[in-house]
């Protein structure tokens, strides 16, 4: 039987071509030889028109860096409970204490209202997640930082190419941090990048420079000084050179998800859905099933990968506290996301439809 994965990335002779250039360069890592990853920077800068982008070597280490240049140790940080449990591992990782928020049923998106309600003289900063690639009311999230005079940095690991109010998501806040993980709309073996927007942003960008590699600065040939703590977080050339091949063609695949998920979004018989976005790059589908566990098992035995994102990040045994989160928590029992991605065929679409009209109420 022929099986319909959940996630898939999209591959040619380009990115052959490219892999077998950067193992022949014999230079791998960056900053040296093919230079894929500088290049990558500029093009992808260029794609989403944002002052700076610094490439690091996963969407978890973006958050950890983008983070650790604003005020927040021993301060609050508000984020959504329903993302991957990166987002909340940032926070920690910079000393300070996630606050979980509900999220809008309908969006997934972190409810603005709900933000406002635990905003205290703690909080430092606003982490919001554009959930499946949709963007989040970064309007009323803006208004409120611009109130409380506190920063947000966006995770918009599922947002490459999606935009806001007809602006590529990477152009609104400060900082936005990227995952280029296989699954994600531009794959790589491992990535991520930091978008920055500040009248700062060549200082900004040289310091992240040099926390991404383990706080080495000023080298000057064979010789470099260290002034501070760093990580070994910068993106190899592999991973930079796929980067560019999956950039090229980034809006062509994300019309082909837009086209499943306009699809999805008439077919299913369903009222809780994914709703329709023109500005969403649809990095997931998802849809709300009471009985999710037997319908993920009569999708499989059609050769249907379902998954679920997420697992709330309040309920993990690190995180757990009383804090309740009801509608989190609703849609953390019943979530499940459905294969949408540029490799599906418009038979296997219409069989993913056929399939979960017929087995949602069971
Ligand atoms: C919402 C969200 N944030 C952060 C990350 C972390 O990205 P990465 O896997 O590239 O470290 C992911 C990736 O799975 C994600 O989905």
């Amino acid at each position: 039987m022929e099986k319909i994965k959940l996630f898939d990335p999209s591959t040619s002779k380009s990115e052959e071509k490219s892999m077998i250039n950067v193992l022949k360069s014999h230079f791998w890592a960056s900053g040296a030889g093919t230079n894929n990853v500088q290049e990558f920077e500029k093009q992808f800068q260029k794609y989403i028109k944002s002052d700076n982008t610094v490439a690091v070597n996963s969407g978890t280490a973006a958050l950890h860096l983008a983070l650790s240049l604003l005020d927040i140790s021993k301060k609050e940080v508000i984020l959504p409970s329903l993302s991957f449990v990166s987002t909340a591992h940032s926070i920690i990782l910079n000393n300070a204490k996630p606050i979980f928020v509900d999220v809008d049923p309908h969006t997934m998106c972190m409810d603005p209202e709900k933000i406002e309600k635990v905003i205290t003289k703690k909080t430092a900063a606003i982490l919001p997640v554009h959930f499946g690639g949709l963007s989040c009311d970064l309007d009323s999230i803006s208004k409120l930082c611009l109130k409380h005079n506190i920063p947000f940095v966006e995770d918009a690991a599922h947002a490459v190419g999606s935009s806001y109010k007809k602006k590529k998501i990477g152009t609104h806040g400060k900082f936005t941090c990227f995952s280029f993980h296989p699954v994600k709309n531009l794959a790589m073996p491992s990535g991520g990048l930091i978008s920055i927007n500040d009248s700062n942003h060549k200082k900004l960008k040289k310091i992240l420079n040099s926390k991404r590699w383990c706080g080495i600065t000023n080298r000057i040939n064979s010789d470099y000084d260290v002034k501070e703590i760093g990580w070994n977080y910068y993106m190899n050339e592999f991973s930079a050179a796929l980067g560019l091949d999956q950039l090229n063609k980034l809006d062509k695949m994300n019309k082909k998800r837009k086209l499943i998920a306009k699809k999805y979004f008439r077919k299913i018989n369903l009222q809780e859905k994914m709703p329709f976005d023109e500005e969403c790059s649809y990095h997931l589908y998802w849809i709300l099933i009471k009985n999710r566990t037997k319908f993920r098992k009569k999708l499989d035995s059609l050769g249907i990968e379902t998954g679920i994102h997420y697992k709330p990040i309040h309920m993990l045994s690190m995180y757990k506290n009383k804090k309740q989160l009801p509608i989190t928590e609703k849609i953390g029992k019943q979530i499940v996301s459905i294969p949408i991605h540029p490799n599906i065929s418009n038979n296997q679409i219409d069989k993913i439809i056929t399939a979960i009209n017929k087995f949602a109420e069971i």
